[in-house]
């Protein structure tokens, strides 16, 4: 959708908010729902235009599916195709997990590779050596992936670098296997935990997840009917702490866990934010003028300083008083909104994967586009502070991330509101 985001700035929030449940969290869960051949009820599942893309590569294959506001239902039981067309596949990153789910439960996968947003290569290596090296057929020509499982033994996965969507499709393709597959480097990812208690739930054997050692097997049994609850969503959760730390005022975020989120609220702490948990999430309240928080803000996996967030909070130390180096880790695009944030007056220099940004005063509303989901989020957290209005162009990208971003700012004061787009003027 090309809608744009129109916001005025100058406005502080206040309220509360309710968190969604984590996209990264649905994705591969609703991907898993393939395996069972019976029910899986997914609480808390966030309705947003990739988990819609999910669901089209679940109806298309075979699945009965229905969706009761947060509540999806998934039928796996006539499941009878193992293919996906490539204009399936390319609506998001998360469809690849698909194919450790059709591998376990058809045995074979024909699929292409996946879309999503463009952060810099994005490859999918380790998925499909990773796939290799347990015995699976692979050959992967043309964009087209053909997979044809050779037994169900197993093994163990050593991953060159802790890759979340390679961990989730080989604990997908685990559930098949006898001896199960156990990866080692693997994501620790909060989401990676999430779609292991689900697994679990289904009655398959877990174990490790949240640890650096993953293991995945058959189980004693597997449930026909099963029911998960998502986890709420740290990067939504981050996206409103920067944003009452954009446009000063507090509020309390409601449904989300502190822990998941110490490396974000500890840079925005240290910026002069006050933070604290609550008995139901996270209080957050910005009073004066931030400073740069006083450390390199070192993207990495989790634990470390999430890459999603990265846009985030540079468009909050943009105004920060004095210099914060960001060291972008994870994909080599992550930088887009930076030179739109330029346009509004930021002052940042871009160095490879280093961005040097000196904060100014106050940003001055333009016309900006988003590239990519957390990149459009960044802008408008950016324009929540800036002098006049800000239109973030290609809402689309936004509309991947987020339930109801407007509403929702609305909801804490924010003057928000989404237009269809126009000839720029
Ligand atoms: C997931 C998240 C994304 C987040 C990212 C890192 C979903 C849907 N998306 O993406 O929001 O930004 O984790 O936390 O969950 N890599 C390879 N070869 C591979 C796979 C990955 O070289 O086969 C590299 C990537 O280029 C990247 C790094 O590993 O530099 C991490 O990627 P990965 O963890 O796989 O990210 P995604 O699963 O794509």
């Amino acid at each position: 959708m090309k809608d744009r985001i129109l916001v005025r700035g100058g406005k502080s929030l206040s309220g509360s908010v309710w968190v969604q449940g984590a996209k990264n969290s649905a994705l591969p869960v609703l991907a898993a729902c393939a395996l069972n051949g019976g029910v899986s009820v997914i609480e808390n599942c966030p309705g947003l235009s990739d988990t819609e893309a999910m669901l089209d590569i679940l109806r298309y294959i075979g699945c009965r599916v229905t969706v009761k506001a947060n509540t999806v239902t998934v039928d796996s039981s006539k499941l009878k195709r193992w293919d996906v067309p490539r204009e399936l596949m390319h609506r998001l990153r998360s469809s690849i997990i698909i194919l450790g789910a059709l591998l376990a439960r058809t045995g074979k996968a024909e699929v292409s590779g996946p879309g999503g947003c463009e952060l810099g290569a994005r490859p999918i290596d380790l998925h499909l050596s990773g796939l290799s090296s347990l015995g699976v057929d692979v050959r992967y020509s043309d964009g087209t992936i053909e997979a044809v499982r050779n037994g169900t033994r197993g093994g163990e996965v050593v991953l060159a670098l802790p890759s979340v969507g390679a961990t989730e499709n080989l604990m997908l393709y685990g559930t098949c296997c006898r001896e199960g597959v156990t990866v080692v480097n693997a994501a620790r990812e909060p989401e990676i935990c999430d779609l292991g208690a689900y697994l679990s739930a289904a009655g398959y054997a877990v174990e490790g997840v949240g640890s650096a050692v993953v293991r995945v097997a058959r189980g004693r049994g597997t449930k026909r009917h099963v029911v998960h609850r998502i986890i709420p969503d740290r990067i939504v959760s981050a996206t409103w702490l920067c944003a009452v730390a954009s446009a000063g005022g507090e509020a309390e975020l409601i449904n989300t866990p502190a822990d998941y989120l110490a490396s974000v609220s500890g840079v925005l702490s240290r910026a002069g934010c006050r933070i604290a948990g609550t008995e139901k999430g996270i209080y957050v309240c910005r009073k004066g003028r931030l400073r740069a928080p006083g450390e390199v803000i070192r993207t990495g996996p989790f634990p470390c300083f999430p890459t999603d967030a990265q846009p985030l909070v540079s468009s909050v130390l943009a105004t920060a008083a004095g210099t914060t180096v960001v060291e972008e880790n994870m994909f080599e695009n992550r930088f887009s909104h930076l030179t739109e944030l330029c346009r509004m007056g930021a002052d940042v220099k871009l160095r490879g994967k280093y961005a040097v940004i000196n904060g100014v005063d106050c940003l001055d509303g333009r016309t900006v586009t988003s590239h990519d989901l957390r990149g459009g989020a960044a802008l408008v957290v950016a324009g929540l502070s800036a002098r006049g209005e800000t239109a973030v162009l290609d809402m689309g990208y936004i509309d991947r991330g987020y339930e109801n971003i407007v509403e929702t700012l609305r909801s804490l004061g924010a003057d928000v509101e989404r237009t269809e787009d126009r000839a720029i003027n």
